[in-house]
């Protein structure tokens, strides 16, 4: 299936300033952002565009030939490091749309979809060393049960954990649908007839071997700092926990002053606001796009420019 950008003219219309400048994607994906943003720029703008899963960013940069866009194999957490010196401090706008692409989704042997059969891999960088199998068979169920809950928010969290730890004691797990056969046996029949059982399971354990959280919390102080004056950065996020880091991130680098507000007295040593937040609540997708696009349904937009 084609990825579907998710709040595509939103995100494309809240960054784009300079129709010759420098912008980026940090996640290229199936490449539904950038080609809008190609689409919109001029003949002299550049774009820098990202993605740590090398046979995405082979798929879309063959399907994308554009002289203006250079594909980059990386980790966006390393964002810095990525950019010349001159383009350091000069980007226009940054695009980070978090998640997987249908691409991932879609390529069984993958191993993120509980739909089809394949190793427990999830890794978005395949040379990356823990996958999924090494989550399943090998973390304490403490700590199996806290990701089940935490980044799946699942209920039975610590159900499922109980049960992967007691089939993995006979023999390792080693494929996606025998983890999930593990999930519906752990779960109440009335949830298995809800949306499927291992959805959000197989939503945690994908955060968890991908560390997308630190990802996050690595890539927004240098989004902000690789922008110039005026530029701005849109983070499109589809779960709460994500939301939550880019939603503290902006109002604390949006204060002059990160002392509380009943201390009389400022003792942060006076913090200048380095950002502006562009839209105080997220934009999310209106019926229309949920309807056509399920993925839509959990996203948020939020937008910030430097100062
Ligand atoms: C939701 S998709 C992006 C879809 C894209 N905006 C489009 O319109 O087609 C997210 C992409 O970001 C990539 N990605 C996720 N985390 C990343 C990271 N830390 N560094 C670089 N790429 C990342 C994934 O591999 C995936 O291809």
């Amino acid at each position: 299936m084609v990825h579907k950008p998710v709040l595509l003219y939103e995100t494309i219309d809240s960054i784009i300033g300079d129709a010759n400048g420098l912008y980026i994607d940090c996640t290229l994906g199936g490449g539904g952002h950038l080609q809008e943003l190609a689409h919109r720029l001029g003949e002299k703008a550049r774009i820098i565009a990202i993605d740590r899963d090398a046979d995405v960013l082979e798929q879309t940069s063959q399907k994308l030939t554009d002289d203006r866009i250079k594909f980059i194999h990386a980790d966006f957490r390393v964002l810095k490091q990525l950019l010349d010196k001159d383009e350091c401090g000069n980007a226009d706008g940054i695009v980070i749309d978090l998640g997987v692409s249908s691409f991932q989704l879609d390529t069984p042997e993958r191993g993120f979809s509980f739909h089809s059969d394949s190793d427990l891999d999830m890794r978005m960088d395949t040379s990356q060393k823990l996958r999924a199998w090494d989550v399943i068979n090998t973390f304490s169920e403490a700590d199996l049960a806290n990701i089940i809950f935490r980044y799946g928010e699942e209920r039975f969290g610590r159900k499922i954990a109980r049960a992967i730890v007691q089939e993995r004691d006979k023999k390792d797990i080693n494929t996606t649908l025998e983890l999930v056969e593990i999930i519906k046996n752990a779960v109440p029949a009335k949830y298995r007839r809800e949306k499927h059982p291992a959805r959000k399971t197989f939503q945690a354990i994908r955060i968890a071997v991908n560390d997308e959280l630190g990802a996050v919390e690595g890539v927004l102080p240098q989004a902000i700092e690789v922008l110039k004056p005026g530029g701005k950065v849109a983070v499109i996020t589809f779960h709460s926990l994500e939301d939550r880091i880019v939603k503290k991130y902006f109002i604390a680098k949006s204060r002059n002053c990160i002392c509380p507000d009943q201390q009389p007295v400022c003792t942060c040593g006076g913090q200048k606001a380095e950002i502006k937040i562009v839209n105080r609540k997220p934009i999310v997708p209106g019926e229309e796009e949920c309807l056509s696009n399920n993925r839509a349904r959990s996203a948020k937009l939020r937008v910030a420019q430097k100062i």
